[in-house]
């Protein structure tokens, strides 16, 4: 049985989320729309996510629209790029896509990124939906219309916010991915309790193993309060002018140490890193206790996700971090916490004090 939630703007309903197992409701939102009838439909993809489910994607939505292809991009971080958004568009034009078809973004934060942004862009703008099939992508990056691709190796440098019309999770894609890529979205969730809910990040800890056992009633659980952490955030600010920025939580220094590992370290582990940084700085900040910062930062262990990394380059991870888009007038917008479960937007926070929350980070024989 799927459950459904709706992510509002102004108080209109925008797009629904629905929460599933399997792509049978795809199939029965397809044909109970005529209006599909008439659309060409782009499945986008990348090299890896295509074996495993694009043919499915395909075989549900076929018998109800004109006409539907498949455009696979290779795998990674290091594609999401104007590459290949640009291979994108030729393929659309080569096939005659035109201004009331269609674009589904089949994977993980990388497919959906670069799709919606390719969706926000081609003719000015045609529908995208969202089918997120990592963790991460389904408790955080599908939802809130936060579009865009890397530049330079500068992360989500070219962007816009652009809805999806539709977010369709199939919770049994989490039963492929791969163990690291796991735990590198369970960051995003373990961030969304911290920055808004304490009860989900206590509920997080007494259903540990569930969690990592990947247990499909507690995963539906994690992702759908995930979800409405985002869509409560998304819905009064959706552009980020304010409360939305609570949200990258962890990732000013999170972003710097994914460039300066080459993205070798995956996105979530990188967010990892950054929340302990963060909690660290709350610290030195007396906003939090001792305590708390322990708790915190020891909390990500059973998750597998790193609280330290080898040979951090402190002063080039500082450098990065200020070429990252979360500036207010020329001073870096930290996220701090207040306490488990609230987060507060800090301008105050010095390059000495970075520099000691970094030197934190880097492996030392206890830890
Ligand atoms: N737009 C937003 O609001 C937002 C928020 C957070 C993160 N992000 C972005 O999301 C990206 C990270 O997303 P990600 O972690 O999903 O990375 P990803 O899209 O690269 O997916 C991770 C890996 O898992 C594979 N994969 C995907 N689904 C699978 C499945 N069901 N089974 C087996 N393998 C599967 C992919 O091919 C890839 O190799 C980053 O680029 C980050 O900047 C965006």
């Amino acid at each position: 049985m799927a459950d459904k939630m709706t992510v509002s703007y102004q108080k209109k309903p925008c797009y629904d989320i629905i929460f599933t197992n399997g792509f049978d409701d795809l199939r029965d939102v397809f044909s109970a729309d005529e209006t599909y009838r008439n659309r060409r439909v782009c499945i986008v993809t990348d090299s890896n996510v295509e074996p495993l489910y694009a043919q499915n994607v395909k075989e549900a939505i076929s018998p109800s629209v004109k006409e539907c292809q498949i455009f696979v991009f290779p795998a990674g971080e290091e594609n999401k790029n104007l590459n290949n958004v640009q291979k994108l568009y030729a393929f659309l034009i080569e096939h005659k896509f035109d201004r009331k078809d269609l674009l589904i973004a089949l994977g993980g934060g990388v497919t959906g990124d670069l799709t919606g942004f390719a969706a926000a862009t081609y003719l000015r703008g045609i529908d995208f939906i969202q089918i997120p099939t990592t963790l991460l992508s389904q408790v955080d990056s599908s939802v809130g219309g936060k579009t865009g691709v890397d530049f330079d190796s500068y992360k989500n440098m070219v962007g816009a916010f652009y809805m999806p019309k539709l977010v369709y999770m199939n919770l049994d894609t989490l039963q492929t991915l791969e163990g690291r890529q796991f735990y590198s979205g369970f960051a995003e969730a373990m961030k969304s309790a911290l920055i808004k809910d304490s009860k989900f990040y206590e509920w997080q800890i007494t259903n540990m193993y569930e969690i990592c056992e990947r247990d499909p009633e507690t995963l539906k659980q994690l992702v759908m309060r995930s979800c409405d952490i985002k869509r409560n955030v998304v819905e009064k600010d959706p552009t980020e002018k304010g409360d939305r920025a609570l949200l990258n939580l962890g990732h000013t220094i999170g972003h710097a140490i994914e460039k300066a590992s080459d993205f070798k370290m995956l996105h979530g582990e990188c967010v990892a890193l950054g929340c302990v940084a963060a909690a660290y700085i709350s610290w030195k900040k007396d906003m939090i206790s001792m305590e708390e910062y322990y708790e915190i930062r020891d909390m990500f262990v059973p998750f597998n996700l790193p609280i330290s990394a080898d040979g951090l380059d402190v002063d080039r991870i500082v450098a990065l971090t200020k070429s990252d888009k979360k500036m207010n007038a020329g001073q870096i917008r930290f996220v701090l916490l207040e306490k488990i479960g609230k987060a507060v937007l800090n301008d105050t926070v010095t390059e000495e004090e970075m520099k000691a929350a970094i030197e934190e980070l880097n492996f030392k024989e206890e830890d």
